[in-house]
């Protein structure tokens, strides 16, 4: 059951919202009446949201590498014409398999430059046109609580995105505005193929649920975190993994 909240007249800006959770959070997000903001590289499947969101709704696109400032000039410029941001969802991320000791330079400095560097220009730049109570929810992972296999880079950046979270909660509660995590487990989209294909069922077997996850019920656990259901939680992490994973 999809719990209703009411997002008209808010401006939401969604990064990798082509992926299978930014989607959903793009899907639900609209459905609830937000208007919405959306940043991806893959520019066909970000062309196809916008067609199942509706063209006529004031959603509005970017396609680009968020590791370019070219797309970051272009994200600003979009946000600077608006009424200012109600929140902001830094989904984009990339998931490479590389154990450590074969993870050339620019293999371990891509996966930050996505995953974490840009989750920190994305969020300075937008900052001064956050509105007051807005809320931020970046995206931690299972992995970055309980490391990951071949993939340090990527859980090194899940941990951080959260202490990057947490110190700039610090920095901008005066204003209202919140920030937050979501920790997804194992959740069936492109990101999660090869995991599954290699370990699905070792990683069922140690899920109470007996399950994956759905995008969708990552995207409700954010719509709950820019709700103002959720307006006195702050500097949290939410993790959403079927019970794979137990704090
Ligand atoms: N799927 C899971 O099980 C899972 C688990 C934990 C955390 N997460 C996190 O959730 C977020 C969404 O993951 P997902 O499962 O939807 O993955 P996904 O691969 O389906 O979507 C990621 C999206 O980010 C976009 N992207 C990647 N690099 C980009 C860049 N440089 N510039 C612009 N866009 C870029 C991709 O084009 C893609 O549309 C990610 O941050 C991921 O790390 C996912």
């Amino acid at each position: 059951m999809m719990v209703q909240y009411d997002f008209s007249g808010r401006r939401v800006l969604i990064t990798g919202a082509a992926g299978g959770i930014g989607w959903d959070c793009a899907r639900l997000l609209a459905a609830a009446g937000a208007e919405l903001v959306l940043v991806d590289r893959d520019e066909k499947r970000l062309h196809e949201l916008l067609e199942k969101l509706g063209t006529d709704r004031g959603h509005q696109t970017v396609a680009g590498d968020l590791v370019e400032s070219a797309t970051l000039q272009q994200v600003i410029t979009i946000v600077e014409q608006g009424p200012g941001l109600d929140a902001l969802i830094p989904a984009a991320g990339i998931y490479r398999d590389q154990p450590v000791a074969e993870m050339t330079w620019d293999q371990w400095r891509h996966t930050i430059s996505v995953n974490l560097d840009a989750v920190f220009t994305v969020t300075q730049a937008v900052l001064p046109y956050l509105n007051d109570h807005a809320s931020i929810v970046n995206f931690d992972s299972l992995a970055g609580a309980r490391g990951s296999r071949t993939h340090a880079h990527y859980a090194a950046t899940k941990a951080a995105v959260t202490a990057f979270g947490r110190s700039l909660a610090l920095e901008v509660g005066h204003r209202g505005i919140r920030v937050n995590s979501v920790a997804p487990g194992i959740i069936r989209t492109s990101m999660t193929d090869r995991l599954v294909d290699g370990s699905g069922e070792a990683l069922l077997a140690q899920t109470p649920l007996g399950r994956f996850g759905t995008a969708e019920e990552v995207a409700s656990v954010v719509l709950f975190l820019c709700s103002d259901a959720s307006s006195f939680i702050n500097g949290e992490v939410i993790h959403i993994n079927g019970g794979l994973y137990m704090q």
